[in-house]
């Protein structure tokens, strides 16, 4: 199916978050959107998918202008979406999840589901995504959820398949599978808009390129382009893709954990006698793809779970018994992986956000009153110094764009003295002008003096910012070596296999 946008527009309030975009997508072709955190990619595939209403402009199918009154609409016309934010329900199945969209198609009834069941195992079979349609989604990785979320979608004949930065919460290895199902799908002739930051998937992947800047489309182009070319077409001015830094000075440990040892509510032992020390002016590179106790590991650090065994110390004070208030005031900054559990509020404003952990502090309250000339004051600087694209700081958290809402996370964990930063997947759904920002002020801190812990899947972070590297495999550290270690060996030691000859850092 042949699509075309035409003059699509989308307006909240006086704010124009599409202008005029104009975009066609070939049967069977795989378009990537790119742009900035903001620039409007979510909403104009929302409107594709019927849940906002253009302001103006049409949207063509076959040469047939469609309206859509929501995301039924949209479906029964051949358009399926897999949101940046998994909307599926962890206590069902992945068949009554798949039923869930389609409640016309399998309405009630035991016979019904045995078709839901029925029809998950054919579409797994025909795209190879290998779901189980029995397995009950919370036990199942988040790339096989995805999986479920792409069925969800074909299951009802979608022939444009609209994927907002579906490998953002991916590892290496499921990116590559992702990748497969894209080829699979697009050789059975179906359309893919696909969104993503990473400019090397846009380029292994795309037949054509469109980026939006600002709401407006800047340019489409061939995968050829360079990421270079991408990124400042992105953004607007050239990137650097590397961090410049120099050589870290480490000083004493600051951070220390001992004999870390953590079994999950089902009885494993997730966290298996994890030791570390994260050293004044040095970043630790925490490695290891996801699910192998990095999470469990962070979370009893920080006291958001109580370890089973272990100890850890803050400046030679055991701070073990701590909760995440006590670490926090301590001095430990914390940038959580799933910034929308423990990272934000969505529903107190962006300037509230911004001073989240600190408004008690005497810089933002003086006894029972808060300073808020001063909680304001501080909003404006941080929008600024950290980008944050927001109509104003009074705007709900929850109104921003993914990697905006990141960037309030991190500009609030930066805006106060800190001895230890922890910081878990920090730039996550973040686009990549924001990414060279906030790498350099990683650094910075570094270079302050402060240790720095960094929990990433994505190699490119671990080898732009570690000056160590420790890998977490099946709940244990592995190995800790040092940066100049060939990404396929990182690689095997992070799959479980130590190969001969691994040069072991102290
Ligand atoms: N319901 C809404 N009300 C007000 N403003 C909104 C609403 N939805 C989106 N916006 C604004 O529209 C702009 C575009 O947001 P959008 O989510 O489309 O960005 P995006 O390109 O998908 O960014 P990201 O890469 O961070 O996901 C943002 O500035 C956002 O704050
Ligand atoms: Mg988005």
């Amino acid at each position: 199916m042949r699509l075309e946008i035409k003059g699509l527009t989308k307006k909240f309030g006086s704010f124009t978050a599409n202008d005029s975009i104009d975009l066609v997508v070939e049967p069977g072709e795989i378009h990537c959107l790119l742009g900035e955190n903001g620039a409007g990619k979510s909403t104009l595939m929302n409107m594709l998918y019927g849940l906002l209403t253009p302001t103006e402009g049409e949207i063509l199918l076959d040469g047939r202008a469609v309206t859509f009154d929501g995301p039924g609409d949209a479906l029964a016309a051949g358009i399926g979406m897999v949101h940046q934010h998994f909307m599926l329900v962890p206590v069902f199945t992945v068949a009554e999840n798949v039923m869930l969209g389609h409640e016309q198609t399998y309405a009630g009834g035991v016979l019904n589901r045995s078709a839901a069941r029925k029809q998950v195992r054919e579409l797994s079979d025909r795209y190879r995504l290998a779901v189980d349609p029995d397995a009950l989604v919370e036990d199942i990785p988040v790339g096989v959820q995805q999986r479920v979320e792409i069925i969800k979608a074909l299951a009802s004949q979608a022939q444009v398949l609209i994927l907002d930065e579906p490998t953002a919460v991916l590892t290496p290895q499921e990116i590559d599978e992702l990748m497969g199902i894209m080829r699979e799908l697009k050789a059975q002739g179906t359309s893919i808009i696909f969104i993503t930051h990473k400019l090397r998937e846009v380029k292994a992947i795309g037949d054509k390129i469109t980026v939006i800047r600002r709401g407006k489309v800047v340019g489409t182009t061939p995968p050829s382009t360079s990421e270079a070319e991408l990124a400042e077409m992105m953004v607007g001015r050239s990137v650097s893709l590397v961090v410049d830094k120099d050589e870290a000075t480490a000083g004493a440990p600051v951070f220390t954990a001992e004999g870390i040892t953590v079994i999950d509510p089902r009885g494993h032992m997730v966290v298996k006698d994890v030791s570390f020390e994260a050293r004044a002016g040095e970043v630790l590179g925490i490695c290891g793809v996801q699910g192998n106790g990095q999470t469990e590991l962070i979370k009893s650090l920080l006291g958001l779970i109580r370890p089973d065994a272990g100890r850890v110390e803050l400046d030679g004070k055991d701070i073990s018994r701590h909760g995440p208030k006590e670490s926090l005031a301590a001095g430990i900054g914390y940038i959580p992986e799933d910034r929308s559990h423990d990272g934000y509020v969505g529903a107190f404003s962006v300037r509230e956000n911004l001073v989240l952990d600190l408004y008690r502090t005497d810089e933002f309250s003086a006894g029972p009153a808060l300073k808020l000339d001063k909680i304001a004051a501080n909003a404006k600087a941080r929008i600024a110094e950290f980008d944050i694209r927001t109509e104003s700081p009074d705007a709900l958290v929850s109104s921003l764009s993914g990697g905006n809402q990141q960037k309030v996370v991190v500009a609030r964990e930066f805006s106060r003295p800190l001895k230890v930063l922890i910081a878990s997947q920090p730039t996550r759904g973040v686009d990549v002008g924001s990414i060279e920002f906030i790498h350099k002020r990683i650094i910075a801190e570094r270079d302050r003096g402060t240790a720095v812990v960094i929990v990433s899947t994505e190699l490119d972070e671990i080898y732009a910012l570690a000056d160590r590297i420790a890998v977490m495999y099946d709940g244990r550290i592995v190995a800790t070596v040092t940066p100049d270690i060939p990404r396929e060996q990182l690689g095997l030691l992070m799959a479980g296999a130590a190969p001969e000859g691994t040069e072991v850092a102290s």
